[in-house]
């Protein structure tokens, strides 16, 4: 795994862009991603914002957070203050998994394994970018930082990040896709409060 290939340079990445020549090279963990998709943003960004894995737009071009959920994501948080472009953005899984419906390529969501075997790349991605507040989208971002399962309705808000000596003030909100899913009726008053979310954000990571 990432760990192996990390192992094949004399020593682990010393800067982000040493590790993301080893992610870039690394074979996907299920076969079928065009690409490995990358984080993105400066280091010594203030916020993170770590997703699940990127979708069928994000595979094509190469960059997270493009798709609906992407545009729904960088919508919310320009209405909430937060230039996306200031800001670093990743997944918690950096390769596409689907399966084909006809040519329709439908995003398949990580199994706790995968999320696992991605983990030591997110902590190291995080150490070197070093923000000031960790921000998950959702359930996957949540298991890839902390090792739980814990529901977003339990832990949504301020929540502190403690592994393996990498420690950030955090905080859990739910992911962009879900609003997407939601019923029409109850679209409005979901996004407001992620955009609500996105504002705390802001004034924490200020
Ligand atoms: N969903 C994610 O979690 N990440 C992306 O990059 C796109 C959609």
């Amino acid at each position: 795994p990432a760990k192996a290939v990390a192992a094949m340079f004399d020593d682990e990445p010393k800067s982000l862009e040493a590790l993301n020549a080893i992610i870039r090279k690394a074979e996907p963990l299920v076969p079928g991603a065009t690409q490995a998709v990358l984080g993105e943003g400066p280091v010594g960004a203030t916020l993170a914002f770590v997703g699940e894995q990127p979708g069928d737009q994000e595979d094509l071009k190469g960059r997270p957070f493009v798709g609906p959920a992407g545009m729904l994501f960088t919508r919310a948080a320009e209405e909430a203050g937060i230039d996306r472009g200031e800001a670093y953005v990743t997944n918690a899984v950096k390769h596409f998994k689907f399966t084909l419906r006809g040519k329709r390529r439908i995003h398949e969501k990580p199994t706790a394994g995968e999320v696992s075997h991605y983990r030591w790349w997110l902590d190291k991605e995080l150490e070197l970018v070093g923000p000031k507040l960790v921000v998950a989208l959702g359930a996957t971002a949540v298991l890839a930082l902390t090792g739980k399962q814990i529901p977003i309705t339990r832990a949504r808000g301020p929540f502190r990040f403690d592994r393996q000596g990498n420690r950030f003030h955090g905080y859990i909100t739910v992911h962009p896709s879900y609003l997407l899913r939601l019923p029409d009726e109850a679209k409005a008053e979901a996004y407001a409060a992620f955009v609500g979310d996105l504002r705390r954000i802001a004034e924490l990571g200020a």
